[in-house]
């Protein structure tokens, strides 16, 4: 925590208000795009939120605009405010802005240039100012995390889709940021991948109370990792809570789109045959929610004593 102005408020502190979004037009004469209406949220730090949401409903530029691409390298309109501790993102310098978020792009080959996998990881603490001594040691920790230690003196150029977004989430831990965002970060990697990361942003929530806003598609993702869920549908947040309020709203969720994890769904078919209230969303608290049930009601069990 450290003094920012009148108030103290942590670097890794996101404040998001009233935040709405517009693209400049595409073409001069057409429409601008509107991209974010009207969002709203708030994490502190060590805190993880998620964001759900169909194709287009605006959750990378939500992602943008937390480091400042939008609206300072986009143009465009924007209304409300974005605050990383105490700096603005629509005003605060894009470079600076980088010393406390680290974003992972949706696109790998965005974010890496084709140099060696060192030199990827190396180029963000190198922009900070981090001694090489630092960048070392910060290079070696981000690779073993991620598992791709062994491609170290590989191109990026030469890894599979896989491999670099690995690659891509190892510069964003070598920054060291207060405020990690991720965008689809496991898109392209397989469960054990996952796995991986979900254990690595664990462990910076845990250690480093790194305040993490991840964007996937992966609902089991979001259940297991996340405090507060965002639904977004065309640029709007359209509900929001813990993971378990959310997806016990299904038949909305499917409407949009939006598949809840597989536990909901089955959660959701019990509760409405049984008139029960299940709302789990992993196997370990599936299996225990249903045993305390069976064990409360021999009737449910089919007891032929009965
Ligand atoms: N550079 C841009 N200029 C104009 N419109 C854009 C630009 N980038 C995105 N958009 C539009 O803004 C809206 C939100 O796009 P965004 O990329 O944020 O969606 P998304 O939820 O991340 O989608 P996806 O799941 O496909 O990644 C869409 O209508 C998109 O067409
Ligand atoms: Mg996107």
């Amino acid at each position: 925590m450290r003094r920012e102005g009148q108030t103290t408020i942590a670097p890794g502190t996101v404040i998001v208000r009233d935040l709405a979004f517009r693209y400049p037009p595409w073409r001069p004469g057409l429409a601008p795009v509107q991209a974010l209406d009207g969002i709203s949220f708030h994490a502190e730090p060590g805190h993880t939120i998620g964001i759900y949401g169909t194709g287009g409903s605006g959750k990378s530029t939500l992602c943008l605009a937390l480091n400042g691409i939008v609206p300072q390298a986009t143009g465009g309109t924007i209304r409300g405010e974005v605050m990383i501790g105490a700096w603005s993102t629509r005003t605060h310098p894009i470079a600076e802005l980088a010393s406390r978020v680290a974003l992972v792009l949706q696109d790998p080959d965005a974010s890496l240039i084709g140099r060696s996998v060192e030199d990827e990881v190396a180029f963000g603490p190198e922009n900070l100012g981090v001694p090489p001594v630092e960048i070392e040691q910060r290079i070696e920790t981000a690779l073993d995390r991620v598992g791709v230690a062994a491609y170290r003196s590989r191109r990026s150029s030469q890894l599979s889709g896989g491999e670099k977004q690995r690659v891509a989430i190892a510069a964003a831990l070598a920054m060291q940021p207060a405020v990690l965002v991720l965008d689809e970060p496991t898109a392209a990697l397989d469960p054990q991948g996952s796995a991986a990361v979900a254990g690595v942003l664990r462990t910076l929530v845990t250690e480093k109370r790194t305040t993490i806003i991840l964007v996937t598609q992966d609902p089991d993702l979001l259940a297991a990792l996340t405090e507060e869920l965002l639904i977004l549908d065309a640029g709007r947040v359209v509900r929001r809570g813990t993971p378990r309020e959310v997806f016990a709203h299904g038949a909305e969720l499917r409407r949009l789109g939006l598949t809840p994890p597989p536990l909901a769904n089955v959660a959701e078919q019990l509760n409405a045959m049984l008139e029960t209230n299940f709302t789990f969303l992993d196997h370990p608290t599936a299996v225990q929610s249903l045993t305390d049930a069976l064990r409360k009601s021999p009737l449910a069990l089919g007891d032929p004593t009965s």
